[in-house]
């Protein structure tokens, strides 16, 4: 941080989807008023403004973070990822360096050769081809929205959450915590709603939202059984939290 700051604002510079602004914030701003605010980057949208509904969330240094309950000051020197950026990351040009590009993203023994920098199994190096990345691709694929308010975090909620299982990170529903999961093809139905807790659909797109997630893990359906099996989808059986996952 400069040492060019009052008692309550700061002069900072923030990298935000591989650019970087040079702004004098109030140093109570949130990560969240400051991308809506200032650098009119809209995609992260406030919804509950209370660290509750995840519509805000972005990635902060790879890991999903809500940005309403972030100050701005705190992740300058950071790579910030919003939806606006997230298509760059499956290419690597967004965000790298992050601790979903160290090296340890992709499948736990990363010997499939295909995974993408953020873990995401379905990038095979023309990910960004479209335009999308492959989170983005597989919600327009499985009707994982309706609105669309809570998209945008959902997504980024998403792909931090597949960097998560590709480095192996158990969740609260994770049969042996200690060995954590086999990477994101070893992720099941159970597994993807609990990481996706934290992240609320007033409509209730939960059940693509759950099928979207899977495909873009490369989960085995087959194994673990359909993505959205019947009697799971809607408020209050399917992605309805009943805990967030790690932030
Ligand atoms: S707006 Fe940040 S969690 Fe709801
Ligand atoms: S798609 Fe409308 S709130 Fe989720």
């Amino acid at each position: 941080m400069s040492l060019l700051h009052t008692a309550s604002t700061s002069e900072i510079t923030l990298r935000v989807n591989g650019e970087e602004h040079h702004l004098t914030v109030d140093n109570r701003s949130t990560l969240l008023d400051t991308l809506r605010e200032e650098l009119r980057l809209t995609g992260a949208k406030k919804g509950c403004d209370h660290g509750q509904c995840g519509a805000c969330t972005v990635l902060v240094g790879g890991e999903r973070i809500n940005s309403c309950l972030t100050l701005t000051v705190t992740t300058e020197g950071r790579d910030i990822v919003s939806i606006e950026g997230v298509a760059a990351l499956a290419d690597g040009t967004a965000g790298a360096g992050t601790a979903a590009g160290t090296g340890t993203a992709g499948t736990a023994d990363g010997t499939d050769g295909v995974a993408a920098a953020d873990g995401t199994a379905a990038a095979d190096g023309t990910a960004a081809a479209d335009g999308l990345h492959p989170v983005q691709r597989a919600f327009l694929a499985h009707d994982g929205l309706q609105c669309g308010y809570c998209t945008p975090g959902q997504i980024c909620s998403a792909i931090g959450a597949l960097g998560e299982a590709a480095r192996g990170w158990p969740s609260r529903v994770t049969g042996d915590p200690v060995a954590g999961v086999a990477g994101t093809a070893g992720l099941t139905p159970e597994e993807v709603r609990e990481r996706m807790s934290g992240n609320l659909c007033r409509c209730g797109a939960y059940q693509g939202i759950v099928a979207a997630v899977l495909e873009a893990a490369g989960a085995d359906r087959g194994e673990h059984g359909p993505a959205t099996p019947a009697g799971s989808a809607g408020p209050a059986g399917s992605a309805a939290p009943s805990r967030r996952s790690p932030r």
